[in-house]
């Protein structure tokens, strides 16, 4: 079969109208890197635009940058830009502080306007996979919460969304899932989930992390009411980047989210005693942007953007189906027999830009097997108990990559390279 040759991939990006962009990213030489699901590739421009806000603006422009440069507009101007991936209609993001954060706010302002229209729904639905600090946050509201005269928040936890039509009942205040489950890859169907929420009288709070910048959204369309995600994955916008927040516009005049730092003040250097909420999604800010964050996720952000003259998401969606489609064929054919399982979906219309895999016990369960083969070059990761995690970034994978990852990736479970001692030391972050 033809498919089960190099050149055959090395045709593919030949083919790919996709290919130029992967000249935007300095990507280090002899790595495959498959974790831009976990922290994006650095674009080549950022350095240069972070040495210029450095020097130029901060330097040379010190306090008066905040007018001069436009960091004060960052926040909107930063979420407009995300907004576009989000099919977002104008001034309904903006870019701020960390998707805890921003989730904790979103949750609030959700849960207040429940309680002032349908006071006797007390119930949070999630998913019991959901991302960690997702439920963490949830808990941390409820019991915060449950400590006023009103009662207390309970949280309910299904193990599948099939269990919701179930789940959601008159009790529920809110759910709150992530469209893409961060382990399996699973890609949830926003429209409909959204329509059974709203069916049963819940709002609904959709983690859009390993969503943005990778799946075609309509937020709007699909009846989301609050929406969070990350900086750093898909957007490419470095370490720690700032977080996104969208709220669909019917809800932003009805509360003011908790938060009620001075950058979401109507007029923040008016220095007024009282909190007076900004008009529309900027009271959704908090305090002081970090800026030269904020700098670098715009410089990501046009990295994103950049293809949009070339089919724009739905052309990057295309070929991270056809990546993680490619990949998982290959280590199916090709790393049979040693114990790993797919645990994505296998119809592609069910799965997000990811592809894993559950390593059984003869693979002492996978950890070692992630740190063999980034010892090669072939950088994913590992999510406990079992996972190992493959991240596929259309706009910098190339079709060679799946081929030399999966070669590579047969190797060390042919040879058993996987088990020396020093691949089996767990690192903090994994
Ligand atoms: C679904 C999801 N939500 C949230 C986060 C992280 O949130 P924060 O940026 O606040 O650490 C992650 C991180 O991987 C994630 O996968």
């Amino acid at each position: 079969m033809s498919q089960t040759t190099r050149d055959h991939f090395l045709a593919l990006d030949e083919r790919d109208p996709l290919a130029p962009l992967r000249d935007q990213f300095t990507l280090p030489p002899g790595v495959i890197y498959l974790d831009g699901n976990s922290l994006g590739a650095l674009p080549r421009a950022t350095a240069d635009r972070l040495g210029r806000a450095i020097t130029d603006e901060w330097g040379t422009g010190l306090i008066r940058s905040w007018n001069d440069a436009g960091w004060v507009e960052l926040p909107a101007r930063v979420g407009a830009k995300i907004g576009r991936l989000l099919g977002a209609g104008p001034g309904e993001v903006v870019a701020a502080d960390s998707t805890s954060i921003n989730l904790f706010k979103v949750l609030a302002a959700a849960l207040r306007l429940q309680e002032d229209r349908a006071p006797g729904r007390r119930v949070i639905v999630s998913q019991r996979g959901n991302f960690p600090t997702d439920l963490y946050i949830a808990q941390g509201l409820a019991d915060l919460l449950g400590r006023g005269a009103a009662g207390g928040y309970t949280l309910r936890l299904v193990d599948g969304p099939d269990e919701l039509p179930h789940a959601v009942d008159e009790r529920t205040a809110v759910v709150l899932l992530t469209q893409v489950d961060y382990r399996t890859g699973a890609l949830l169907a926003m429209a409909k989930t959204s329509a059974l929420a709203h069916e049963k009288g819940a709002l609904i709070i959709w983690d859009l992390a390993h969503s943005a910048g990778a799946i075609p959204l309509d937020l709007p369309g699909d009846g989301a009411d609050f929406a969070i995600g990350c900086g750093y994955k898909y957007l490419n916008g470095g370490p720690g980047a700032p977080a996104f927040v969208w709220v669909a516009s019917r809800h932003q005049e009805a509360f003011w989210q908790p938060l009620s730092g001075w950058f979401g003040h109507a007029a923040p250097f008016a220095f007024e005693p009282d909190y007076r909420p900004a008009p529309g999604i900027a009271r959704y800010l908090c305090g002081t942007p970090a800026v030269l964050s904020m700098i670098a996720l715009d410089s990501g952000l046009d990295t994103v953007l950049a293809a949009e003259a070339r089919g724009g998401m739905p052309a990057l969606r295309a070929k991270s189906i056809a990546l993680t489609g490619a990949f998982i064929e290959l280590v199916e054919a090709r790393c049979q027999g040693h114990a790993l399982s797919l645990v994505s979906p296998r119809d592609p219309a069910l799965r997000g830009s990811q592809a894993s895999f559950a390593a059984g016990p003869e693979l002492a369960r996978g950890y070692a097997v992630m740190q063999a083969l980034i010892a090669r070059g072939v950088i994913g990761d590992f999510r406990a108990p079992d996972v190992l995690r493959f991240g596929f970034t259309p706009l910098y994978t190339r079709f060679v990559d799946v081929w030399d990852a999966v070669e590579i990736l047969s190797d060390i479970l042919a040879t058993r390279s996987w088990d020396a001692p020093r691949f089996h030391q767990r690192a903090a972050v994994t």
